[in-house]
């Protein structure tokens, strides 16, 4: 593992409905302030071929995507993302804010699809050449509350959300279980607690970790 003085890489993960947009937009905000460039963006999608994954895997009348598929689908736009936007940005010294990253593939394809959160992993190390965030902002959400936020409203769920609550229960253990392998590395928030709340203990942590380094695994 090196130390490299470029850049700072952020993602949020969680369940559906846990609120990470709304605190990657607030900590950008804040972080720009500051006078940081601040790069924000998103998983599936963040490139043109990403974006067109994106509508691939999560609408809803393509058929049937089996498990393996989907995992490699999100896997791809992954691999655009890190090569064309992610560590483009962090060269030129920035601070990266990714909704969803590699986690979210090993709790909803190794865990949720039961493909094997080791397998899900090693595939999306290769995929980004391990390139690891410095920080994951967990922000743990109950199935219940994250399905009650996101069909308010209305609002269609895609083809994951649309999955049975014990499908995101699984998913929600996981995301606390790469957390509590690697505590050092993760920010683990309760998505219940007030959006101000959040991101004063969001903007803390990261203040921590500045002035800028990062780690690569080697
Ligand atoms: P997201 O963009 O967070 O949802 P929203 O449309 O509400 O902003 O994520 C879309 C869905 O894709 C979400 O249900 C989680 C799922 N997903 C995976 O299953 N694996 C992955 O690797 C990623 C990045 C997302």
């Amino acid at each position: 593992m090196t130390t490299q003085n470029s850049g700072l890489f952020i993602a949020f993960e969680g369940g559906d409905g846990a609120g990470k947009s709304t605190q990657a937009a607030e900590l950008a905000a804040a972080l720009e302030s500051r006078g940081f460039a601040v790069l924000r963006t998103r998983e599936p999608g963040g490139t043109p071929i990403g974006e067109k994954l994106r509508s691939l895997v999560l609408d809803h009348g393509h058929g049937h995507i089996d498990a393996h598929t989907e995992a490699l689908i999100f896997a791809a736009s992954r691999a655009a993302h890190a090569s064309q936007v992610i560590r483009p940005a962090l060269e030129r010294g920035e601070i990266v804010l990714t909704d969803r990253y590699i986690d979210s593939s090993v709790a909803y394809q190794g865990a949720g699809r039961d493909l094997g959160t080791d397998a899900v992993r090693d595939i999306n190390q290769w995929a980004t050449s391990g390139l690891q965030p410095d920080l994951t902002v967990l922000l743990d959400v109950e199935p219940e509350v994250g399905r009650r936020r996101r069909t308010a409203g209305d609002a269609a769920e895609d083809r994951l959300e649309s999955e049975a609550d014990e499908f995101h229960a699984r998913i929600r253990t996981a995301f606390l279980d790469l957390a509590a392998a690697r505590p050092e590395h993760y920010l683990v928030l309760p998505a219940r607690l007030p959006v101000d709340e959040l991101a004063a203990k969001i903007l803390a942590r990261v203040e921590s970790l500045l002035p800028l380094s990062r780690t690569v695994e080697a």
